[in-house]
């Protein structure tokens, strides 16, 4: 028994280099950054959230969708946090969706989902903040995650700020290179411009701020209860430490009788 746990221990920490260099092309470049909802008590920043709902909305919904979303949940608690009338409105003049009934399309309602993706190369984006915590495909170790807080959303604002400028055409198809993209090489053209989503309230549109504000919009996505998740997590840690004092004072009373006597 032993002897197979130790085996697995050695086989899994062997796997762990092998991980990181298995991708190849040039070492992989993940910038660590602060995000509002990182730590235990870490909450995600409305305003952040409807700035990357605006990114995602003017410019990544043209390949990506993000079909595990309902679009009522844009005015969850904890979430971008849209009125309810703007969710309608949002819903209707963006999307449209097939209706079986009426056998044709109509514009969205909150009770509908984020449309498909609609270009065949482009990933749903709905979980992708989560399938890359561990930064790329099953084999990410996630240790950084573990270490220092490190997951998808910065992966995805990495990827998205860590375009070089260089592009490559490989059997009819343009690749970029991309710092933090595994390989170094992805075909996704640089999504982000300087300046090219304007905010309402003028906040910051150059490509690092947009790219981290549509990361944590992605995190919320792939995590949308992730508040209530830290919040039943600290009740219960509390419940735990409480309860243990509580136990510890039985104890010593119910010894207390026997105890100092032969
Ligand atoms: C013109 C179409 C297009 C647009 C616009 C676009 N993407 Fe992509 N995206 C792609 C394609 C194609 C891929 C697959 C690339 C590959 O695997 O080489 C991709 C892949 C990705 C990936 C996955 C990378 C990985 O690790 O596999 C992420 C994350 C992503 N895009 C985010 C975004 C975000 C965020 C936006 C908006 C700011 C955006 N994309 C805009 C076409 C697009």
């Amino acid at each position: 028994m032993f002897k197979k746990l130790a085996t697995g221990a050695a086989f899994a920490l062997a796997m762990i280099p092998a991980a990181s260099y298995a991708a190849g092309g040039g070492e992989q470049h993940i910038t660590d950054y602060a995000f509002s909802f990182e730590g235990p008590f870490g909450t995600y920043d409305r305003n952040q959230l409807q700035r990357g709902l605006q990114i995602y909305t003017e410019v990544c919904s043209a390949c990506h969708g993000l079909k595990l979303v309902p679009l009522r949940t844009l005015s969850d608690e904890g979430g971008p946090q849209l009125p309810e009338d703007q969710v309608r409105a949002y819903a209707a003049d963006n999307f449209s969706v097939y209706d079986a009934e009426l056998d044709e399309d109509r514009p969205a309602k909150p009770v509908d989902h984020f449309p498909e993706n609609n270009n065949a190369g482009a990933p749903d984006l709905s979980m992708m903040a989560k399938a890359r915590a561990g930064f790329h495909g099953p084999y990410g170790s996630g240790l950084n995650q573990l270490f220092k807080g490190m997951g998808g959303a910065e992966y995805i604002a990495s990827l998205l700020a860590g375009y070089t400028g260089e592009s490559k055409e490989e059997a009819g198809t343009t690749f970029y290179e991309n710092t933090a993209f595994p390989g170094g090489w992805i075909s996704m053209a640089p999504p982000l411009s300087d300046e090219q989503v304007e905010f309402a309230d003028g906040h910051a549109n150059d490509v690092e701020a947009m790219s981290q504000d549509v990361a944590a919009f992605l995190m919320w996505t792939a995590e949308p209860k992730m508040m209530a998740r830290k919040q039943a997590g600290f009740v219960g840690v509390l419940f735990l430490t409480v309860l243990s004092v509580l136990l510890y004072l039985t104890n010593k009373k119910l010894w207390a009788p026997h105890k100092g006597k032969d």
